[in-house]
């Protein structure tokens, strides 16, 4: 095990000892391969530089209680980077190449594996990039797919609490069936005008579809989810809803449908509509959720150009605090998984 503060990583690159590589040329994608060197010898004019032809993907392998080490539905990964690559006109990654990278990754890493308790997990980024030379606007041929680990921070190092969001009607993350659905480091890119004023203010951006900014989109770089109650008496699970916006241009979040999943087993109503910021004042909560977090809480919503701002709870509130905890038991071996979503290395 190595020397690290576990508790102190926050969601910043610690080196690791290996990281894994596979390039395709000529159709064929290479044997995964460990590597020690963190530097590509890439051409200057590679797709990926010029045009922009790159996707990449988030996952976690936790230390679980028992003191196995579990790999969090890292198939829908492969899947999503699959739709990715094709969105951008790249070779898809095989999901038995992606699965063979994330096991050599990790096997070559294993020191890097936070202990149980602490927290901190094992972070995979797996990124596709177009390598072939050009000049001529158009796609390349010659792909190579890399998977970067690091171990990470929890997340909420302190006490799991709230953010508050901001609505920006200046930059949109992304066009109705434009890229926003994939996972492209240009929807990144074209975000930070929205999201580092918002990071510098304390806060993280909300952002609206791009068509008639009416509806919630996407919180920054994760799904929203609202909870609302549909009878102000009865506190059954089918009086609650767990509402997610339906839309053209977000990335359909992993997280998100591990929660929803969990939802539905616990008898509350999943809904997936298109839903007006102002619904956001029926709902008893609100949150933010992707791989980094589970789940993160909104306190808050402003809206600065409408001179409003949508109050939701100061502190986290029971249904997501209860879905959040549901989900880390599962990713930390502490419930069944009855899902089938955790592969466990003895
Ligand atoms: C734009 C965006 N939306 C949503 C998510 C959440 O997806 P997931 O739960 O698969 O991490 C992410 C993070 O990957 C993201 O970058």
């Amino acid at each position: 095990m190595k020397e690290i503060d576990w508790s102190k990583l926050g969601f910043h690159y610690t080196e690791p000892d290996y990281i894994v590589r596979s390039a395709y040329h000529e159709g064929v994608w290479e044997e995964p391969y460990a590597t020690k060197d963190k530097f590509l010898h890439l051409h200057v004019s590679a797709t990926c530089l010029q045009y922009g032809q790159e996707a990449f993907e988030g996952l976690k392998a936790f230390r679980g209680v028992d003191g196995k080490i579990r790999i969090f539905r890292w198939r829908e990964n492969a899947k999503r980077m699959a739709r990715s690559a094709e969105g951008l006109y790249m070779a898809p990654v095989p999901e038995e190449i992606f699965g063979k990278a994330i096991h050599l990754a990790l096997e070559k890493n294993m020191d890097f594996v936070p202990p149980y308790g602490t927290g901190a997990t094992l972070y995979f980024r797996p990124l596709l990039i177009g390598t072939t030379p050009r000049l001529g606007v158009g796609p390349g041929r010659d792909f190579e797919f890399i998977v970067i680990p690091s171990p990470i921070g929890p997340y909420y190092p302190g006490k799991f609490h709230c953010t508050t969001f901001v609505v920006n009607r200046h930059v949109d993350r992304a066009a109705p069936y434009g890229t926003g659905t994939f996972k492209v480091g240009g929807n990144y890119a074209s975000s930070f005008r929205a999201t580092e004023p918002a990071h510098a203010q304390g806060m993280d951006c909300l952002f609206l579809d791009a068509k008639y900014h009416r509806y919630i989109d996407e919180c920054s770089a994760a799904n929203f989810i609202g909870i609302k109650k549909l009878s102000a008496v009865s506190h059954q699970p089918s009086e609650i809803e767990y509402l997610t916006p339906r839309s053209s241009a977000i990335l359909p979040s992993i997280t998100n449908d591990s929660l929803m999943t969990l939802a539905r087993d616990k008898g509350y109503k999943v809904t997936r509509r298109h839903i007006r910021l102002e619904e956001l004042e029926q709902m008893s909560e609100a949150a933010a959720c992707g791989t980094a977090c589970v789940i993160s809480p909104i306190d808050k919503v402003i809206d600065p150009e409408k001179n409003k701002i949508y109050h939701l709870s100061d502190q986290p509130e029971p249904i997501l605090t209860d879905l959040y905890h549901s989900l880390k038991d599962i990713q930390y071996g502490r419930a069944e998984d009855r899902h089938g979503w955790c592969e466990v290395i003895e």
